[in-house]
């Protein structure tokens, strides 16, 4: 067989974990070959690929970022885009193709599948937030390195007497907020899934000041404050219809140095959450799921996605996969406030 290989959308530790697996196993099992095409949905729709041999793979696995390039190209907003991506694979001799992204790559995957070209999605995001599987590869990795930074973030806070607002990505769901800030022992926490109260969130600082705290707040750049709305970057949307969140850290810390009097500073993390290599947890969750997916391809089982339920790989269908997308329930919010200090 001759399989695609494409990444899309944002990139995330672990990508290059996958596609060495896939390789690799698909190679020396069945003898398979790979073309890897270039910046997402782009390499397929403007035919732009390399080879993907053992070779190729080999020292990749502890690599960021993606060998084949990410973008966030929609072919279904190009007119006759889909139609393209359909033919030139073919015309390329290619059986079926391995997508690996977030619910908009795998959105065209479905699309794709249903017009009857083979796909089998494998879901990637540091969000964490696709209801099909129970961790995604990267969430790992960004979590540790926000628990990292807010170690170090709480040494100069504690030291300066300062309040520190400290923005995560995430999107629509607080999973990086939830978990950098347990793990990092935050002392307010949040999340896109509770509006939160800019005045109780104040009132909270000075008791944290009273208590001895200077305050350590992770905000996830999806929080929205009572009768606000989201803050964002730019105008406009993504070519799938995202806006570019951010600037809720920043917003907030301006109100409560504004109300409290206390000096506050924030931080953004931003894209550092998103490079360098994956963790240990990622690597061998990307590596598992390769091994899944080439096996998914080789038994002709497109329109599936690999899943992790429990610690097993499973397969379920790209249409029900997508359907569901996962935030973080109320008590799990509950349980991290157990650790606020006042
Ligand atoms: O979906 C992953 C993510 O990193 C989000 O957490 C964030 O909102 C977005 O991508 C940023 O996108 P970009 O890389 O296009 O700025």
């Amino acid at each position: 067989m001759r399989i695609g290989v494409l990444t899309g959308g944002g990139d995330c530790p672990g990508l290059n974990a996958v596609i060495r697996a896939a390789v690799l196993r698909g190679t020396r099992e069945w003898g398979h070959e790979f073309v890897g095409y270039l910046d997402g949905w782009k390499g397929p729709l403007e035919n732009q690929s390399r080879e993907l041999t053992v070779d190729e793979v080999r020292g990749i696995l502890a690599e960021g970022g993606t060998i084949l390039g990410s973008s966030r190209t929609n072919p279904d907003s190009d007119d006759g885009g889909m139609e393209r991506v359909i033919g030139n694979v073919r015309a390329a001799g290619i059986d079926g193709l391995i997508a690996i992204g977030g619910d908009d790559t795998l959105g065209v995957a479905r699309q794709l599948t249903e017009q009857g070209l083979g796909v089998v999605g494998v879901p990637k995001t540091i969000d964490n937030d696709l209801g099909a599987t129970d961790y995604t590869f990267g969430f790992d990795t960004a979590v540790n390195i926000v628990m990292e930074a807010l170690d170090r973030l709480r040494t100069t806070g504690a030291s300066h007497h300062r309040a520190l607002v400290v923005e995560v990505m995430g999107r629509h769901a607080g999973w990086i907020a939830l978990h950098s800030g347990m793990a990092g022992g935050a002392d307010l926490i949040l999340v896109p899934e509770r509006e939160f109260d800019p005045g109780e969130v104040c009132a909270h600082v000075d008791a944290c000041f009273e208590a001895g705290v200077a305050p350590l707040i992770v905000a996830s750049e999806g929080a929205v404050p009572k009768q606000g709305s989201e803050v964002t970057l730019t105008e406009g949307t993504d070519a799938f219809g995202n806006v570019r969140l951010g600037g809720i850290g920043g917003w907030l810390a301006d109100r409560i140095g504004e109300v409290t009097g206390r000096e506050t500073r924030s931080v953004v993390l931003g894209h550092l959450q998103r490079g360098g290599t994956p963790t240990a947890f990622d690597r061998v969750l990307a590596t598992r799921l390769g091994y899944r997916a080439i096996e998914a391809a080789n038994e002709g089982e497109w329109g599936m996605m690999t899943t992790l339920r429990g610690t097993a790989i499973e397969l379920a269908p790209l249409a029900d996969a997508l359907d569901e997308s996962k935030t973080v329930p109320a008590d799990r919010l509950v349980e991290a406030e157990f650790g606020y200090p006042a």
